[in-house]
């Protein structure tokens, strides 16, 4: 798979793969096949966050060999941490396959996901991170970002100064901020901005290395577009056939000098998300995106 350099030096894959859903989406086993199968494909970004997973994703990570782990980009975060659940992780196995049979419910669930925003002091980052390294098994992780609200954090002396000592450390590569939605932030002091984007709601590239979740959240609303309207549908004629790969391609034409994240924990998702990687994408794309979105807009669907 092709590799883009990053200003501090990493070679990694256009695009990474999100661990958001191992350990709670799907049980480990299946989250590691799911992880262990992009990386044999050539996908060296992995993101996951302490939160992750009802907070198992990253010890999911960590079960790779450690040779393997040698040559990842492991992005974790910082702000945000898994709120203990006995009655969650009880549920877990016997709600996936409701969840799975009504993908409809996935973003309730998302937004009673247990997690809880952590203090940002020097004591906590440090053991949050040391935390980190313990669960992935690994002496550095490729990036450290502040994590939904603490991404306003960047700015701050104490939380540079803790920041700047773990990069002199050698325990983490860069630094960025993910903050939940796109804000004005011009977050100089960052190396990596991670934000979500789908074709209906963009975000703006600035001057950091940008990594873009959400991609593929787009899905219903365009299948729905190309549904209801026969100019869209006429529009996308030529390029959104397959309406999950045009999401796909489109993501990343949009960020060709940065990182897309995707996030599936089913393997036939997985195998057409690989089969998209290595292909040369139309620029084409990049006008029938716009214009679909504009039509999107303009007829309220
Ligand atoms: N604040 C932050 O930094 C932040 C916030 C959100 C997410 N993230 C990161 O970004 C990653 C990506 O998350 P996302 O939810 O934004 O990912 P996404 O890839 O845009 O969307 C994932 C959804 O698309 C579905 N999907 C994938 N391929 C498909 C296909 N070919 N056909 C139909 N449906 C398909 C998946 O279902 P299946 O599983 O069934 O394939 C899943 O429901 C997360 O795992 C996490 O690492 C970061």
């Amino acid at each position: 798979m092709r590799r883009l350099e990053t200003p501090w030096g990493a070679k990694v894959s256009p695009a990474g793969f999100g661990c958001a859903g191992l350990g709670s989406r799907v049980d480990a086993r299946t989250g590691l096949r799911l992880l262990e199968h992009a990386v044999v494909n050539g996908v060296n970004w992995i993101d996951v966050a302490p939160g992750y997973g009802d907070g198992d994703a990253e010890s999911i990570v960590g079960r790779l060999p450690a040779a393997v782990k040698r040559e990842l980009h492991i992005t974790t975060k910082i702000g945000l941490a898994a709120r203990p659940s006995r009655l969650r992780r009880m549920l877990a196995p016997l709600g996936r396959p409701v969840v799975a049979a009504l993908p409809g419910l996935r973003p309730l669930l998302r937004g009673s996901a247990g997690v809880m925003a952590v203090a940002l002091d020097a004591r906590t980052v440090r053991r949050s991170v040391e935390d980190s390294l313990r669960r992935l098994g690994v002496e550095q992780v490729g990036a450290l970002l502040l994590h939904g609200p603490a991404a306003d954090r960047i700015g701050h002396d104490e939380t540079a100064r803790v920041l700047e000592t773990l990069v002199a450390s050698g325990k983490v590569r860069s630094i960025g901020i993910a903050p939940d939605a796109v804000q004005p932030v011009e977050a100089h002091e960052a190396d990596i901005v991670q934000l979500p984007a789908t074709l209906f709601a963009p975000a703006p590239l600035g001057t950091r290395f940008a990594v873009r979740h959400g991609a593929l959240r787009a899905l219903p609303r365009l299948k729905r577009l190309l549904r209801k309207s026969a100019e869209a549908k006429n529009l996308a004629r030529d390029h959104a056939s397959d309406p999950a790969a045009f999401l796909t391609d489109y993501a990343l034409a949009t960020n060709a000098f940065g990182v897309c994240l995707f996030s599936t924990m089913s393997m036939p998702h997985l195998d057409r998300l690989l089969a998209r990687l290595d292909r040369d994408i139309d620029p084409a794309i990049l006008g029938v995106g716009a214009a679909l979105a504009r039509l999107a807009h303009e007829r309220g669907l």
